[in-house]
């Protein structure tokens, strides 16, 4: 199991894939993206896991290339919004490096999901009451996975990539401190 990795989770739209493709270039790291593993393995779009397999065969699939992922080192790992429901996944995650809740506001989360049709889930007659609902249901998960929270909303991938990179500094420097 690698122990440097940095993932990054949070809802839907929170931009967890900008954000983790601009950290992983700005720290010359590899990025992966756990849907884009997924997808490839799959060969079909997550819409259609989610339609053949349902979203617990999804789950399934998710957990596997999580632990996959988790064997490499160094890695900038973007997960899907939903990684953070098994309680396998928050905690291997957490064993293999660092984990940074990407935190968004609904408003924020609904202006950067509402055009997009890629998101089963979001599938629905009222997909912004679904978006609320998920984020009060996972909320206390994302908090639990995480070793730091950074806020994130419409700033630039570029001032967000510097947020987290305080947040990881000022966390390496407490647990530098710590007896
Ligand atoms: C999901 C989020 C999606 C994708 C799938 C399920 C979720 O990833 O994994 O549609 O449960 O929130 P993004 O968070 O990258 O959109």
């Amino acid at each position: 199991m690698g122990h440097s990795n940095i993932f990054l989770v949070g809802m839907m739209g929170a931009g967890k894939t900008t954000v983790g493709r601009a950290l992983a270039a700005r720290l010359k790291r590899e990025f992966v993206d756990t849907d884009r593993v997924l997808v490839e393995r799959t060969g079909v779009a997550v819409a259609t896991v989610f339609e053949i397999e349902g979203e617990e065969g999804f789950r399934r699939r998710e957990t596997a290339v999580l632990r996959e992922v988790c064997e490499q080192d160094e890695r900038i790992v973007a997960t899907g919004g939903g990684i953070v429901l098994a309680e396998e996944n928050r905690r291997v995650m957490r064993e293999s490096g660092t984990v940074v809740y990407l935190r968004a506001r609904l408003e924020s989360l609904w202006e950067r999901t509402r055009h997009d049709s890629s998101r089963p889930l979001l599938a629905t007659p009222d997909p912004r009451a679904r978006l609320a609902e998920l984020l009060e249901q996972r909320e206390p998960l994302y908090r639990e996975a995480a070793h730091v929270i950074v806020d994130s909303g419409p700033q630039s991938a570029s001032t967000l990539v510097n947020r987290v990179l305080t947040a990881l500094r000022a966390r390496s420097a407490g647990a530098a401190k710590a007896p």
